[in-house]
């Protein structure tokens, strides 16, 4: 990977607010000089993680995941350090003039699949594609959207894109590994006389196939690539990588069941949409769309599956904050549908109404019930109350029960009764991420680095006065931190922890900024701190000519020891 200097990487921090970057994750809330919000890296229910843009930093003070703006992307992305300063470029409108050439090392698996699909893609043009042909032009798909889309079709003989492959010198393991050949008696391409549909991962590159019969055949209608390294369903959407940018635009991004679904709707010009796959959204599908800090937008099917689905991923979407809205269409099976018969703009309009997931579950609640009965009525009104209980926002509680009461004559102190009754979130056992005891000296030694890290006034007066830490790790990161500061003569807390990001003591680096994040820097008692580092220097050093008092036989050397060590005794400050 083509590599960013610290000080590029520097340049970007400076440009970036860490509120804005982190703000876009999560809601953050300024408290004093920082601002705070649900940490995202533990089960959190209060506001645990810190944000402080002066510094540049951000601490959670339950887990105690700490770092600087990059580290929190490439935490919060499961990224490299390097993908995540480009995101933040990215997010901050910078230009990175660096070509990030990843070599991976799945670029087989990428390329294999490249160059499967772009046979099969080639083979729909062929005579044997005929009726694939034929079949997507009846379901209305254009030259254009089949070309945009990679469209191809695998023929049916056995083996056809397996012997291809070989003979460009893939190899047998790698061709199985990454789903594309079976093997039987010996090798045989998986995708059989269907139409496939390439997918690809959040940068554009292929990882695998969904490939559908066109004929009245009864096999399954799709088939799609195993889970393999490259190809996890549960963290692939369909689309995402030609939707992110017009889905930023457009502050929406739709989210359909089917890729037949996804095509449809960008074939009628709406490019901001993705499609699950059929499978339920999972939590790295949710960092994804986490990513475009934009509203959602749910259009599952208008089936019983397509409802549950609604549920289960609305739930999922709104416990992490996602700006969310439904989508229930009517009168079409699913989203193709829709369009093929309402057009473009009908749907469009119904993505513009798109309803509160609050809403979604108050209608569905209400569905088989009769609520003319007490009974149902009452069953109603317990669910809705359930539902009430997931929430922090008050208006909307005090909405809902107003609309109960008026509703079904219940009175809104009995409601409000229930709302806070049932049983508050369990709060977080903090036990779990305790950290490791620390002595006293330990603390002084960090708290001393801490101070270093954020004024170069520290590291001078460290420099002159000790130059010496008394523990080993805690010395080396001190040598650091002066290597950094005759560098580039000044020291930012942030840029200090890109600096270590390959240093053995990084998550020393880490773990003393975490510890000492909140405190208040004052001169006079750094200056305590750097007598007691002299003074733990010298009992160090006491302890040493001890050792040594007890070895010497010579009266002589004994009486010059002794001598040393009142001297050093001496000039030990006093505490
Ligand atoms: N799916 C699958 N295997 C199946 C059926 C469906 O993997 N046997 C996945 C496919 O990714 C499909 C999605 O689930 O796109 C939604 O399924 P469905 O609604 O049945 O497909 P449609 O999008 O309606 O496909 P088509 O319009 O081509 O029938
Ligand atoms: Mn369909």
């Amino acid at each position: 990977m083509a590599r960013l200097s610290n000080e590029e990487i520097n340049a970007i921090a400076k440009k970036t607010s860490i509120v804005d970057i982190i703000g876009s994750y999560l809601s953050l809330e300024k408290k004093g000089k920082n601002y705070f919000g649900i940490c995202p890296f533990h089960d959190d229910h209060t506001p645990s993680m810190s944000v402080n843009e002066e510094k540049g930093i951000y601490t959670c003070f339950v887990c105690h995941k700490t770092g600087n703006v990059f580290n929190f992307v490439q935490e919060y992305e499961n990224i490299s350090f390097l993908e995540a300063v480009k995101e933040v470029a990215n997010k901050t409108g910078i230009e990175l003039n660096i070509e990030f050439q990843t070599t991976s090392k799945y670029d087989k698996y990428y390329n294999a699949l490249d160059l499967a699909s772009k046979f099969y893609q080639n083979h729909l043009k062929s005579k044997e594609g005929k009726k694939a042909r034929a079949y997507l032009e009846e379901r209305g798909l254009s030259e254009v959207i089949i070309e945009e889309f990679e469209i191809g079709y695998a023929p049916s003989e056995f083996d056809t894109i397996t012997k291809l492959l070989l003979n460009k010198s893939f190899d047998e393991e790698l061709l199985i590994n990454a789903g594309i050949s079976g093997r039987g008696n010996s090798l045989y391409d998986l995708f059989r006389n269907r139409i496939t549909f390439p997918i690809h991962n959040a940068q554009g590159k292929s990882v695998g196939f969904s490939a559908r019969i066109f004929d009245n055949s009864n096999d399954a209608k799709y088939i799609n690539t195993k889970e393999t390294p490259v190809f996890k369903k549960g963290e692939i959407l369909f689309n995402y990588h030609r939707a992110q940018n017009e889905a930023k635009r457009k502050k929406v991004l739709i989210i359909v069941e089917g890729q037949m679904d996804a095509i449809r709707v960008y074939a009628s010009g709406i490019k901001n949409v993705v499609a699950t796959m059929g499978t339920a959204l999972t939590n790295d599908h949710v960092k994804l769309l986490k990513r475009l800090n934009v509203k959602v937008v749910l259009c599952m099917d208008n089936d019983k599956a397509g409802e549950q689905a609604t549920i289960q991923n609305g739930e999922l979407l709104s416990k992490n904050e996602i700006d969310l809205g439904i989508l229930r269409i009517e009168d079409a099976k699913d989203p193709d549908e829709y369009i093929l018969k309402h057009k473009k703009e009908a749907f469009l309009d119904a993505v513009a109404n798109a309803i509160t997931f609050f809403d979604f579950k108050m209608n569905y609640l209400k569905k088989d019930k009769n609520l003319e009965k007490v009974d149902d009525v009452s069953l109603y009104i317990n669910q809705v109350i359930k539902e009430l209980n997931k929430t922090n926002d008050d208006v909307l509680i005090n909405l809902t029960i107003n609309k109960l009461s008026e509703e079904y004559g219940v009175s809104k102190n009995v409601l409000y009764d229930k709302v806070i009754k049932v049983e508050s979130t369990p709060k977080i056992s903090i036990t779990k991420f305790q950290k490791k005891k620390q002595n006293k000296d330990e603390m002084c030694c960090a708290l001393m680095l801490y101070y270093m890290m954020n004024d170069t006034k520290y590291i001078e007066f460290y420099e002159q006065e000790i130059s010496f830490v008394p523990m080993e790790r805690y010395e080396k990161i001190a040598n650091e931190l002066l290597a950094f500061f005759l560098k580039y003569n000044y020291i930012n807390i942030a840029d200090f922890i890109t600096y270590e990001i390959e240093s053995d003591h990084y998550e020393d680096v880490l773990d003393i900024i975490d510890r000492n994040a909140n405190i208040e820097l004052s001169d006079a008692e750094f200056v305590g701190l750097i007598e007691r580092m002299k003074n733990l220097n010298a009992e160090k050093k006491i302890e040493e000519l001890k050792q040594q008092l007890k070895l010497a036989s010579d009266i002589n050397e004994k009486s010059k020891i002794i001598d040393e060590i009142a001297n050093m005794k001496k000039r030990m400050c006093k505490e």
